[in-house]
């Protein structure tokens, strides 16, 4: 076997041109944070898109751009502004995320849209046969990459390939109404393997494929013309040592080394040594709850008013896809929500909302991690929600209260943590209390089991399990005819 080849729309680093230099930032969101920690660079090549369109890219920073994203790892496939528009804000951000997000009302089905992620996931294809050679193995990921599979499999009919989608995967009444339906699953159906977080979405899948496709589904099996498309769930884990190193590190350098960050939460808890701080970190996505959570907390502060200057909620929304409109929309009215509360609520001694809108460093993370006594994630769905594992890992004492919405697919293997549904405030401003009041004793014992679970099934095992299903398809030639 030769290398992997993994290929995602985001790359881990996203390029950024200044004053003629070239800046690397990190890029945020579940699957670039996983996937970097299995990516190694002799043994994968990662090939996505650098963040910048051919229209910001000065022709003689090419080789310099070619080689920081070597330096990584890395390769770029180059998009223009335009394509960047239909394919990523278009059909990717406009149409498929809240589609499979279960926001029908905010998907749009343009034409424009639809044929421009066809001609990039294109580019993204020939890129892939570019770069690898015949026993590579590719992995795609993610729903800006639907069609790939089905791309490179046309001019690569043995190679291995294999899908991960980090997204829901909507009910099939949900997917039906998408004017490219059959479209998309042939695309996904270039795969030898297919993989999702949860059984829920690779049942819904299969559903979709039997009902549009009409083909033959056995078990998680799927038969098309020569081939068997296997399909399977593979919940992703976290670098949990990296967190729990993180953390311990945290700990012991505590009088030596404090970010300003760090400074700022010691001096809140010292002067309000009986405030408990809850935090939420999410990209500002509507699919994320943010608005929602903020309400909650609200109507919970008024049904359990001796909680009034008792509890603080730290609120860190990450910039996220700001062309789409409905993200400018919500990001206004999280901005509104805030400035209503705080100024209905704040005392001399109390602001009940601390918002960052900004990304933060890993450091900063592990400060807002370690510091909370209760993590609170409200999605209204998520493929996944790796914050959640994230604050669990660090809580090296066992502490802390994880508050998850059952929307997420981290709830299917965090059952020791307390879950609710997003839309009920009533269970939302009773679980806060009780996480509020939870006896320490009753946190370890939830914790242990989590963090047993998270360190056993961690990233690294993930990925194993997913290449080692795609290596076991290959060598069991299990193809019919
Ligand atoms: N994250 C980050 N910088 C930040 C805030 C968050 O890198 O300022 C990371 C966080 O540690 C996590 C990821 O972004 O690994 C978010 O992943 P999640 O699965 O929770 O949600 P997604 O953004 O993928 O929908
Ligand atoms: C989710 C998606 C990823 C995406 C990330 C950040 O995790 O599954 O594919 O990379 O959000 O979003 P962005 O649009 O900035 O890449």
């Amino acid at each position: 076997m030769g290398k992997t080849i993994i290929i995602s729309n985001r790359l881990p680093i996203q390029l950024q041109i200044s004053n003629g230099n070239i800046d690397a930032i990190p890029s945020v969101g579940g699957l670039a944070t996983g996937m970097k920690s299995v990516h190694s660079g002799n043994e994968s090549l990662w090939v996505g898109w650098s963040g910048l369109t051919q229209e910001d890219t000065p022709p003689e920073l090419e080789k310099d751009i070619d080689e920081a994203l070597e330096k990584n790892g890395c390769a770029k496939v180059n998009l223009s502004a335009e394509e960047v528009e239909g394919f990523y804000f278009g059909f990717s951000n406009r149409t498929i995320w809240p589609l499979f997000h279960y926001f029908l009302e905010y998907s749009e089905f343009e034409l424009d849209f639809w044929n421009t992620y066809r001609e990039v996931n294109r580019k993204f294809a020939d890129a892939i046969i570019e770069k690898s050679s015949e026993d590579d193995v590719i992995w795609v990921h993610d729903y800006q990459l639907m069609l790939v599979p089905q791309m490179v499999r046309e001019k690569r009919p043995n190679t291995s390939i294999g899908f991960f989608l980090h997204i829901p995967f909507p009910s099939y009444e949900i997917f039906r109404t998408l004017p490219w339906r059959e479209e998309v699953l042939q695309g996904l159906l270039g795969s030898d393997l297919i993989g999702f977080h949860t059984y829920d979405y690779e049942r819904h899948f299969l559903s979709s494929v039997r009902r549009l496709l009409g083909l033959e589904v056995s078990f998680n099996d799927i038969y098309l013309d020569n081939r068997v498309i296997k399909v399977d769930s593979f919940p992703m884990g976290i670098d949990y040592k990296k967190f729990k190193t993180a953390a311990q590190d945290h700990e012991q350098n505590k009088n030596t080394h404090k970010s300003d960050l760090q400074k700022r939460l010691d001096s809140h808890k010292a002067s309000a040594p009986d405030t408990k701080l809850i935090l939420s970190i999410d990209r500002l996505d509507y699919s994320k709850g943010i608005a929602k959570r903020i309400n909650a907390f609200e109507y919970f502060l008024n049904k359990y008013p001796e909680y009034k200057e008792k509890v603080r909620l730290i609120i860190l929304a990450v910039p996220s896809r700001s062309n789409v409109p409905q993200y400018q929309l919500l990001k206004r009215e999280i901005d509104e929500l805030v400035g209503r509360i705080n100024g209905e609520l704040a005392t001399v001694n109390w602001t009940p909302i601390w918002y960052f809108y900004r990304s933060l460093p890993f450091e900063n993370l592990i400060d807002l991690y370690t510091s909370s006594d209760i993590a609170w994630l409200t999605p209204l769905r998520d493929g996944m929600n790796l914050v959640a594992k994230e604050y669990i890992a660090t809580r090296t004492d066992k502490t802390g209260v994880l508050i998850l919405s059952e929307m997420a697919g981290s709830a299917y293997e965090m059952n020791e943590a307390l879950l609710i549904n997003p839309n009920n405030f009533e269970e939302q401003a009773d679980t806060l209390k009780r996480a509020i009041t939870m006896p320490e004793e009753e946190q370890k014992s939830r914790n242990t089991f989590l963090q047993n679970r998270l360190e056993r099934y961690n990233v690294e095992v993930w990925a194993n399990e997913f290449m080692n299903a795609l290596k076991q398809k290959k060598e069991g030639g299990d193809d019919f005819i």
